[in-house]
């Protein structure tokens, strides 16, 4: 077996980043992690996200030797991004970063709007990352609570979950801003209904495919990519039911992910 790339999120989110990893490198192995079993990430302390983000990932790197990790999560990459690069063995890509580059490259007005986990806007990540990409550009930011809870339970569409993100986004909404980026790898099962709400003058950036590309370029730096004449193997794993990540999951990502396997903390 080659060594697969590693990749993580609480639970069915990062699966937007691994769509588009496996679109663009099919030939590439996946192990995917999604911890469902103690998700959401979003309103936990910082401390204990950044426990679980390295139980994580030592396991990619000792259980299914991993060349390259992917943290498909920005609640993680927010509080455990530098930690994770400091302490493991293999190159780290976040969501974060690209997703900031796809945003400021997006705006013509230079007035952009994230929304994330509580975590993930606590944190100031991304007011950091928008400063460091362009500083002429304006960021308004909101934390959108319970939108991950509605993608978990499959409810992607509906009056409830269009109720809650009216109220939500009112803030983005009145800043007129021309740019959003979902700043949770959740909210692109969500983006009809976050765009229903936005309007259609505001363009919804989201970083699984930025994240993809940032990927490749760092298996091609680090020359670790593998030959383009075979086809790639994903594995999916669960911390909760895996039979429900494989029931949801197969309906969110699509037919490859036939089924999860449990993966339980060491
Ligand atoms: N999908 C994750 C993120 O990008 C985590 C959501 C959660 O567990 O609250 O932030």
């Amino acid at each position: 077996m080659v060594q697969p790339i590693g990749m993580f999120d609480s639970g069915f989110g990062g699966l937007t980043v691994a769509r588009a990893v496996i679109d663009l490198l099919p030939n590439e192995d996946l192990v995917y992690i999604g911890d469902t079993g103690r998700y959401p990430y979003g309103n936990k302390p910082a401390a204990e996200v950044q426990r679980f983000a390295h139980e994580i990932a030592t396991s990619l790197v000792n259980d299914f030797d991993v060349k390259l990790i992917v943290v498909a999560c920005n609640t993680a990459a927010s509080v455990a991004l530098e930690q994770l690069k400091d302490t493991l063995p293999v190159p780290v890509v976040s969501v974060i970063e690209p997703g900031v580059s796809a945003l400021v490259q997006t705006t013509r007005n230079k007035r952009v709007g994230v929304i994330g986990t509580v975590g993930t806007i606590d944190s100031g990540a991304y007011e950091h990352a928008v400063g460091a990409a362009d500083a002429s550009v304006s960021l308004v930011s909101a934390a959108c609570p319970g939108l991950v809870e509605f993608v978990e339970r499959g409810q992607t569409s509906g009056a409830e979950v269009t109720l809650l993100a009216e109220r939500l986004l009112a803030p983005i909404v009145h800043a007129g801003v021309d740019s959003l980026l979902l700043g949770c790898t959740h909210y692109p099962y969500l983006a009809r209904v976050i765009s229903d709400v936005m309007g259609p003058d505001v363009v919804l950036v989201s970083s699984g495919d930025e994240t993809a590309f940032a990927v490749k370029e760092m298996l091609e730096v680090a020359q670790l990519q593998e030959d383009t004449s075979r086809v790639g193997e994903h594995f999916f794993y669960s911390s909760g039911d895996p039979e429900w990540f494989a029931h949801l999951g197969r309906r969110l990502f699509g037919p490859e992910l036939s089924d999860a396997q449990s993966w339980i903390v060491k």
